[in-house]
Order: structure tokens, then C-alpha cells, then sequence
């Protein structure tokens, strides 16, 4: 029996809203920005520049209550087992529960073994970042390099760059790629004497983390001897005895737990390298700031829930009006790692094809994620955005205040720049305004007729807001959080599970299988041609 059209009379009611641009709602109603906007605390989501009306939001969050987004959002909160092909309860949101609550899994509750883990990383860390714990030579550690690959890289390296105002620890590293040049380039700027080197892996099987590893191993131990590798080396997974064996003491493996999905364990001892950086109380900022955007996911409205309201624009964007992309376009350097983030949570989580009982879906699921901040990205691609064939709903971050108040006018710049490009995709030029410009600079009426077309900005653009008062650890967990939220939000609509990635195994399967092949081990009979000329060239090269 074909499903229900879920999405039937959006699509018809997104038909009668053609007929009227971006341009001509706000012509038409001084109100809009309030009515489209939301705010919590001091963060405010303008969606007001998406096309949309009261109708589309009404039936918006209709399909958001048929769809049980609460009933989904609560049974996560009381840790059910909502990661159905791995049998998981999904608990990254127990990882900053700052409240007195308990947080049960499987009958226990979790949240003492959670603060064990923080007391201990925050110990570690005041003894790094004091100097108290320090090389096998009795140096302290200037350096630290963080070794892992996907959740156990992104979060970390993404926080730390963006907090770097707040940065008085040793200076980090990340290593995640198993191309050689990542750790190699890594480590010749440093001196093991005093560097610390994190390894970083839920299951510490990841086969481009083991082998960096091993490579950082042989460069601690190969300069400064076998025995100074327990000085220089700590650890953080779920799979504790696989560390074990790998060498590193006990009292330097920080735990987590299979209910934190890798891509969500930013808050985890995954988080430790940020927490070396800016310390244990910064850290715990961090934490109660996506504790906050948890309590607000979890009481607010849904009509001003910040997540849901995101997660709505992004299933009205990509399903009913068919867009296939979004871009983030952070207008803060510091979070330039931010869209690489975020393709990882928004990709890994909803790019999926199949629901939760394994039958299709019926829908698109998720978009492309990709960007760049802000102003770099307007010299790039910017282009596209504004006169391209394809529309692609844009995602403005920005903050009210930033770090650098004494560089005189940079912000000012940056704002005027971020509000400029969303009035511009909203508004476009017509062919008339842009013929009456040239007209007006003096131009001949048969360059302006050849010129003007050039000029044209379709207009009609979506891009949504969000504002915050400045990037600070608080408003950072609680940024990270909302993004967070926002992909559960779109996973429930689109009946799909946002905490798998089988995605990413046939390529590791065949990636093992073909490591032999590439060294004349085994034979590549029945693999296809191109794949065997390929080998091929890599053989002879050897
Ligand atoms: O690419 C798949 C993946 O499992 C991600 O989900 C994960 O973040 C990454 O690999 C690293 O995994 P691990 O932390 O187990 O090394």
C-alpha cells in the first residue's frame, strides 16, 4: 500500500505561494521579521527570509506533531533505545545534564560515571596545563596532538579553533587523515620531549587512527625511548581493553559510552583536547550552554522551539520546495571548521535511504551540507548563490559583538556584509532597476540593453539567521546543540535513524580487501576493469 502523501497539501499550498516573491511578503506585511523569528536567551533565529506564510508554518507544525517529533524527542531525553539497528539509547544530551536528575540506561543511571569521567579529565587537565603532570624528561607539555578521524576529530579541532579567545593551554593539534603528510607535517614542527599526543577513537579500530598512532608511537618512542611512551601518550574510547593492548596506562584512558554516537561526542572525553585548551571551568560553560538549548528543545512551544522551527524550514526547503543543498556560511573566522562539522552531524545522521522499518522513504532526506565563513565565501561561490541556475537556502551565522572590539570597525564590516547578502538574495534586481542604474551612470542604451541582463538577480532566495551576542563557550555548545537538535528534528520527519552510518562501511570493507591486492599479495581477478587498471598503475609504480 503506498504511504500517505504526508506532504500533499504543503506542496499544494507551496504552489498558491509562487505567485508571490520574497520581495512583495515583505512589502506587504511590516510585521514579518517578528512573526518569522524566534529567540532564546540571547539567540535569535530570523527565518523570516525563508518562503514561507502562516499556512506553511501552520501545516508545518502539524507534520511536525503527526510525525511525533515530542513523543520521539522525549523517549531520546528518557534514554530509549531509539538507535534501532544498533540497539542503542542515543544520550549525548546526558553528557551536559547539569540538573539533579538521574539519566537511566538499561536500569542504571549514568550520570555518576559521567561526572567520574569529567573529574578525571578536568584533574588531567589542570596537571597538564599547570605543568604538574609532565614529559618523561620532567618537561611540561607544550603541545598536544589529537589523533582521530570523524567525531573524534571534527569536534574538538572545530571548538578549539572557534574558542580560540579563550585558548591558555598548550597549542593542539589534529591528526586525522592516514595520508602521510598529516602526521608527518604534524610532528616535524614539534618536540616529543614535550608533546602529549592523544589518541582518539570510540571503537580504536578506525584504521586511519591506529595507524597514525602507531606512527606518533614510533616517533615518541624511536627519540625519546620505550619507556617514555606512557608519558606521552593518553587515551579516549568505549573500548577500553583494545587501549589496553595498545600500551597506554589505565589512569590515561578517559571511557565513554556506546550511547554517544561518534559524531555527537564532541561533549564526551572526546572533548578533552578542548578542555586542555581552555580548562575544565570554560569547558563546563561549554556544556551548560548545550544544556540550556536541551531544556529549551525540551519545554519550549513548538511554534518558538528554536530546533523545531530550523528543522520545519529545512524540510519545507528540501522537500516541498525541492531544494537539494544548504549552505553555512559562518560571518566568523572562528568558525570556519564549523561547515565540516556540520556535514558530518547533518550528513551522517539523515543521509539515509530507508525508514526505520527498512522500507524506502518517501521523501528526499538530507541535503547537501556544505560552506565557508564569511566574507571569503562572497569572492568565491557567491556567484552561484545570487545568479546560478540552482537556489540554495543559506544558513547566516553571526554574532552581535566580536572579540576584536579594539580593531576599531572589522565587526561593523563583517555585520554589514552578512545582512547585505541576505537582503540581496531576498530582494534580487530586477531588469528594470538594474537598466535604470546604468541609465543613471550615463551608459549608452545599447550597452545598457546588452549589460543590463548581466545585472539581473533573480531574487527569491531563502536564507534563514541566527544571532547570538558573541561566540563564548556558553553560546557555543548551545550553537552546536541547536544544530544538533535540528537534524533529530528533520531524522523524526523523515522516519529515518539519525544515529546509524552504515554508509561508511562497504568503502572500509573494500579498502580492506584491496591493500593486499595493491601489494601482489592476492590476485585482483574479478574485481572490474577499472578497478584493476587502476591497481594496475599503482603496482607498477611500486
Ligand atoms: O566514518 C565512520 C565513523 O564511525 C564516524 O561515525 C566516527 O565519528 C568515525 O568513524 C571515527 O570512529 P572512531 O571514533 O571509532 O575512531
Amino acid at each position: 500500500m503506498a504511504s500517505p502523501d504526508r506532504f500533499g497539501a504543503l506542496k499544494t499550498h507551496a504552489q498558491s505561494l509562487q505567485e508571490q516573491s520574497l520581495r512583495q511578503m515583505f512589502a506587504a506585511d511590516a510585521e514579518r521579521f517578528d512573526k518569522f523569528s524566534a529567540r532564546f536567551e540571547d539567540l535569535l533565529l530570523d527565518y523570516s527570509k525563508s518562503i514561507i506564510d502562516q499556512k506553511s508554518l501552520d501545516l508545518l507544525l502539524q507534520l511536525a506533531k503527526d510525525a511525533g517529533v515530542a513523543e520521539r524527542r522525549d523517549a531520546m531525553f528518557a534514554g530509549e533505545k531509539i538507535n534501532g539497528t544498533e540497539g542503542r539509547a542515543v544520550l549525548h544530551t546526558a553528557l551536559r545534564n547539569q540538573s539533579d536528575d538521574p539519566v537511566v540506561v538499561g536500569g542504571k543511571d549514568v550520570m555518576p560515571d559521567i561526572r567520574g569521567v569529567l573529574d578525571a579529565m578536568s584533574f588531567f587537565a589542570d596537571g597538564i596545563r599547570s605543568g604538574e603532570i609532565a614529559g618523561s624528561g620532567g618537561q611540561a607539555f607544550t603541545d598536544v596532538v589529537n589523533i582521530g578521524i570523524g567525531g573524534s576529530d571534527l569536534g574538538p579541532a572545530m571548538t578549539t579553533l572557534a574558542l580560540s579567545p579563550y585558548h591558555d593551554g598548550p597549542a593542539l593539534h589534529y591528526v586525522s587523515n592516514v595520508d602521510g603528510a598529516h602526521i608527518a607535517d604534524t610532528l616535524d614542527a614539534l618536540d616529543p620531549e614535550t608533546t602529549l599526543v592523544i589518541v582518539a577513537s570510540k571503537t580504536f579500530t578506525t584504521i586511519e587512527t591506529m595507524t597514525n598512532a602507531q606512527t606518533a608511537r614510533k616517533w615518541i618512542a624511536g627519540t625519546l625511548g620505550e619507556e617514555a611512551v606512557g608519558d606521552h601518550f593518553a587515551a579516549v574510547s568505549t573500548a577500553l581493553e583494545k587501549v589496553g593492548e595498545f600500551g597506554i596506562d589505565e589512569s590515561r584512558v578517559f571511557g565513554f559510552w556506546d550511547w554517544v554516537g561518534g559524531r555527537y561526542s564532541v561533549w564526551s572525553a572526546i572533548g578533552l583536547p578542548l578542555m586542555l585548551a581552555i580548562g575544565p571551568d570554560a569547558f563546563a560553560d561549554f556544556l551548560a550552554g548545550a544544556h540550556a538549548m536541551d531544556k529549551h528543545f525540551q519545554d519550549a512551544e513548538l511554534n518558538q522551539n528554536l530546533p523545531v522551527l530550523m528543522g520545519l524550514v529545512g524540510v519545507w526547503n528540501r522537500d516541498v520546495l525541492g531544494y537539494s543543498s544548504r549552505a553555512v556560511l559562518p560571518y566568523d573566522q572562528r568558525l570556519s571548521r564549523l561547515p565540516a562539522y556540520l556535514q558530518q552531524l547533518d550528513m551522517e545522521s539523515n543521509g539515509k535511504q530507508v525508514k526505520l522499518d527498512g522500507t524506502p522513504v518517501d521523501e528526499q532526506t538530507g541535503p547537501l551540507v556544505w560552506g565557508e565563513p564569511g566574507t571569503n565565501g562572497q569572492h568565491a561561490f557567491y556567484q552561484l548563490i545570487h545568479q546560478g541556475t540552482t537556489v540554495i537556502p543559506c544558513e547566516f551565522i553571526i554574532a552581535l559583538n566580536g572579540h576584536e572590539a579594539d580593531l576599531g570597525h572589522h565587526h561593523e564590516l563583517l555585520v554589514a556584509n552578512c545582512l547585505a547578502q541576505s537582503e540581496a538574495l531576498m530582494l534580487g534586481k530586477t531588469l528594470e532597476e538594474a537598466t535604470a542604474q546604468l541609465t543613471e551612470k550615463g551608459m549608452r542604451p545599447d550597452k545598457i540593453a546588452a549589460l543590463a541582463p548581466h545585472k539581473v538577480f533573480p531574487g527569491n532566495r531563502p536564507s534563514i539567521t541566527l544571532v547570538h551576542e558573541s561566540l563564548t563557550p556558553f553560546t557555543l555548545g548551545r550553537l552546536i546543540a541547536l544544530y544538533e537538535h535540528r537534524v533529530f528534528v528533520e531524522g523524526v520527519i523523515w522516519g529515518i535513524n539519525s544515529f546509524d552510518q552504515w554508509g561508511v562501511e562497504l568503502g572500509k570493507e573494500l579498502a580492506l580487501a584491496l591493500q593486499p591486492m595493491l601489494q601482489g599479495k592476492i590476485s585482483a581477478e574479478g574485481k572490474d576493469s577499472s578497478t584493476r587498471g587502476l591497481l594496475a598503475l599503482f603496482q607498477k609504480s611500486n
